[in-house]
């Protein structure tokens, strides 16, 4: 096993295929992020979680980044109904969890109660304003959250991918049978750009491995779809990484966009999947201009190392210097911002949308022609 101890001390394990659910009376339609969420609850990705949030914890995690007992938390993991629907079912209730007539769950209802969304809003992103699409999504989710353990009685389906969908007691297997005794962890909802691999295989001169692990769940429409991006991993991989030293596999979660926050999530959960170290790059999480460059490093100094469990590894905004011909960061290259090439996702959707090729200063040539491919068939598609 890998030398990181899962959040809370073990893994959880909500799934069970044979739990008997023809007596139940109450279904609760959920979306897909409560289904991302039911399923990263039940394999043990959201250790110590064991179902969605009730009063306490929530209120906890909103004001003090923390679970009711104290241990680091911050993002609210919610349930959402309407207050028709909360009044349907009764306290210690257990109800079907359903999406699109699928049975994928069941939920053992414990509390009913009211969010204040303003206050979540403000404190999880840190603003109210609509145009930011956590806000958005919060606000348009139902007024009452239900909170209470869960049981997974079927997987949501996997499509293309398959095959990279490991759950954290199969991902800390890898990692022991391949000796790693230190493991980094990279979470992107990106194409890997040149940035990208450079802060990547710097901290690969540090650790044993690189769990490379990109979060596929519900992200913004302009975001590059998850089914583009694994091919665009793979070919990468194949040609510029040695391959006993990285594994790929993905994060079926949905994207929050909060920061921050969501970078402290990011790196408990991949703690979890047996990851001892995680990076944390500029804005992590980000989205427009709601966050301050470092401010998803700053934000770890609330907590100590220990109560973590997870190191995080810090870098600064990374690009490529046309007189160091190299990639470089403000602390190792000594030239003007003239001979920088900046680098970022939102910049590489952009010319590709374009019809423009970005140049292999800032992608690789073979990740480039998989996203032109791959962006081809989704407008000839639509
Ligand atoms: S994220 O929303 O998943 O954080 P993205 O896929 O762009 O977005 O970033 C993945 C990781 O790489 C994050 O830790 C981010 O901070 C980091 N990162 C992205 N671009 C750069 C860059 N140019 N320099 C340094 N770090 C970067």
């Amino acid at each position: 096993m890998s030398k990181s101890v899962p959040h809370g001390g073990k893994l959880i394990n909500r799934f069970n295929p044979e739990y008997p659910i023809d007596f139940l009376r109450n279904d609760i339609e959920i979306d897909s992020l409560e289904l991302s969420d039911l399923e990263l609850i039940a394999n043990g990705a959201y250790s110590p979680l064991e179902g969605f949030m009730g009063k306490a914890d929530y209120e906890s995690v909103v004001s003090e980044m923390r679970l009711a007992n104290g241990l680091p938390w911050s993002l609210p993991i919610t349930l959402a109904v309407t207050e028709q629907k909360a009044a349907e079912i009764e306290i210690g209730e257990i109800v079907h969890l359903v999406d699109h007539d699928q049975i994928y769950g069941v939920m053992e209802v414990t509390e009913k109660y009211s969010p204040n969304k303003v206050t979540e809003a403000a404190m999880v992103y840190q603003t109210t304003d609509m145009a930011h699409p956590g806000v958005k999504k919060l606000f348009e989710r139902p007024a009452v959250y239900l909170g209470g353990p869960v049981t997974l009685i079927q997987r949501p389906e996997k499509r293309q991918f398959s095959d990279f969908y490991l759950d954290p007691v199969d991902t800390r297997q890898k990692f022991a049978e391949f000796g790693w005794n230190t493991v980094v962890g990279f979470q992107t909802r990106n194409p890997v750009h040149r940035a990208h691999e450079y802060i990547q295989k710097s901290a690969l001169e540090i650790v044993d491995g690189l769990f490379l692990n990109p979060l596929v769940g519900e992200t913004k429409a302009d975001d590059i779809p998850g089914e583009i991006r694994m091919k665009s991993y793979q070919v990468l991989l194949d040609h510029y990484y040695p391959k006993d030293r990285v594994f790929l596999s993905v994060f079926p979660a949905a994207m929050r966009y909060a920061g921050p926050r969501e970078a402290i999530f990011h790196a408990l959960v991949r703690k979890n999947y047996g990851c001892t170290h995680f990076i944390v790059g500029r804005d992590h999480a980000g989205v427009g201009n709601y966050y301050g460059t470092y401010d998803a490093q700053q934000i770890f100094s609330h907590f100590t190392e220990e109560e973590l469990g997870i190191k995080p590894l810090f870098f600064e905004h990374s690009f490529y210097c046309k007189k160091c011909e190299n990639m470089a960061s403000e602390k190792t290259c000594p030239h003007g911002r003239e001979f920088h090439l900046i680098l970022s996702g939102t910049k590489v959707r952009g010319m590709l949308a374009n019809g423009e090729q970005p140049p292999k200063e800032f992608s690789r040539p073979e990740v480039i022609e998989i996203l032109i491919q791959g962006m081809k068939e989704i407008y000839t598609k639509n």
